[in-house]
């Protein structure tokens, strides 16, 4: 019995906690009566519909006569009773087109087969009703408590699947049917399906596989993450000298982007990074408890998740005080010309791992032109040398979508080793980084760090920077932080 719907449980999420009220019968009588109904207005049938019919139609022909179950995925402790805030999973999202504001925890789709196909049924917690202590008891599920919820009939409205009561589900598995789970999720709909490893592990390379193309809708939607997280960048520009006023500065820039994110979106599709002075050579710098001095150079790595789950990811570097000096401008060149020769890679039928080795040929020759690269530059780029990686270790980038690392369970001759396609979104993020006891490079470049990342849509000719309207030369940025921190 699912989580959501397990009577034991909304007896034990409805128990009093230490610092509740009890309630008297009477007030519990009292509760049941003198509600209204409450209709929604304005929904109508969302956008995604044609879409997610065509994906669920394209995993159907995949799988003839398998029933296929999508978890949203549960609730997550922070701590005791308090919950993170509920994201759904991916695939589901993916092939309901469930938005961020709509979506229940422990929603589940299932893709049941019939004669020629499959038919889509969502399960979902239903609202509150009246007269049950859930309504005002349950912290977890009460309406009193969390808002409300939609209906089992405005969700099929809005979304044109059949919803079902999520008590009903366990119905549905009693067959044991031949049925492939996205495992991992819901511990209650794993323990109704057989485990079959091999299955599930191609079911789940598949579903990723699947959104490597993006849509019509999803190219909109990234379009719209990018577009509110170039208007998050412009809100932190804005805050830099509020951040050198105070201790912990970082956190300063960070909430502002993260004000932007909760406007306009669901919330940052990551946590963001922001990385003053050295700081921005701790590759995942989450922290960001730094304090912003006036010399440094800032590295932020942040994005928006609409809605909808798409999210953009993008980098810029800034000098804190608006302008570069002469060695932050050495570094920035390097990253930028690496940056420049990967996007120039891209185009339909290069392949993806094309992106990563323009952008090195770049940091090794970078490298190599200031005196810290040992041998050639044609050396270092071979395979059993690679010594310029001591500046850049990760990647050059990703497939980005509805996750961030998106068709991250797409295998490698799928992936890194495939062509690239129109229709793909990918990240071009090259980043040069001398740690600060780096003593093969003088005192006047340790602590640099520098990563310019931007967003990009493979198109039929070549390729489109989602993120453009963002300044990436340094020239640019110098003229874009001149006016935003204009007095
Ligand atoms: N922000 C994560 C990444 O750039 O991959
Ligand atoms: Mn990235
Ligand atoms: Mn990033």
């Amino acid at each position: 019995m699912n989580s959501a719907s397990n009577s034991s449980d909304n007896e034990e999420l409805s128990k009093i906690r230490t610092h509740d009220i009890p309630s008297a019968d009477a007030m519990s009588e009292f509760m049941k009566q003198g509600w209204a109904p409450s209709p929604l207005s304005g929904i109508n049938p969302h956008p995604s519909i044609p879409f997610t019919k065509l994906r669920r139609e394209k995993i159907s022909k995949k799988y003839p006569g398998v029933r296929l179950v999508f978890p949203a995925g549960s609730l997550k402790v922070r701590s005791n009773d308090t919950d993170y805030p509920f994201r759904a999973h991916s695939a589901f999202s993916w092939f309901t087109g469930i938005i961020a504001p709509d979506a229940v925890a422990d929603s589940v789709l299932v893709m049941e087969p019939i004669n020629n196909g499959h038919e889509p049924l969502l399960f979902v917690h239903p609202r509150s009703v009246r007269d049950s202590d859930e309504f005002y008891k349950n912290t977890r599920y009460g309406e009193f408590w969390v808002g409300r919820r939609m209906s089992l009939e405005e969700t099929q409205y809005k979304y044109e699947i059949k919803v079902n009561h999520i008590e009903s589900i366990e119905q549905y598995f009693l067959d044991k049917k031949e049925t492939l789970v996205i495992r991992g999720e819901d511990k209650t709909i794993d323990d109704l399906v057989l485990e079959n490893t091999e299955g599930e592990k191609e079911f789940l390379n598949y579903t990723s596989l699947m959104r490597m193309i993006k849509d019509a809708y999803e190219i909109d939607e990234m379009q719209k993450a990018v577009d509110a997280s170039v208007r998050g960048f412009a809100d932190m520009v804005r805050v830099f000298p509020a951040a050198t006023s105070v201790a912990r500065g970082e956190r300063i820039i960070e909430s502002a982007f993260y004000g932007r994110a909760r406007l306009e979106g669901n919330e940052p599709g990551y946590s963001s990074i922001v990385a003053a002075g050295s700081h921005a050579c701790v590759l995942h710098w989450i922290k960001n408890n730094g304090d912003v001095l006036p010399g440094d150079l800032v590295l932020i790595d942040a994005g928006v998740e609409v809605d909808s789950h798409y999210t953009a990811d993008i980098t810029r570097t800034f000098p804190v005080s608006g302008k570069f000096t002469k060695a932050q401008r050495d570094i920035y060149m390097i990253v930028f010309k690496a940056q420049s020769a990967g996007i120039a890679a891209i185009k339909p039928g290069a392949k993806f791992k094309d992106i990563h080795a323009a952008c090195m040929a770049e940091i090794a020759k970078g490298a190599f032109e200031l005196g810290v690269l040992p041998i050639s530059i044609e050396e270092s780029l071979k395979p059993e040398f690679g010594l310029h990686r001591r500046w850049q270790f990760h990647g050059s980038g990703h497939h980005l979508g509805i996750d961030v690392h998106d068709c991250a369970h797409a295998r490698k001759e799928e992936y890194s080793d495939a062509n690239l396609e129109a229709g793909m979104i990918l990240t071009v993020e090259p980043g040069f980084y001398i740690q600060p006891d780096d003593t093969l490079f003088p005192e006047e470049y340790r602590g640099i760090g520098i990563r310019i990342e931007d967003d990009i849509l493979v198109t039929q000719s070549g390729a489109k920077i989602l993120s453009n309207a963002l300044p990436r030369h340094p020239d640019e940025v110098e003229v874009y932080m001149a006016k935003l921190l204009k007095p």
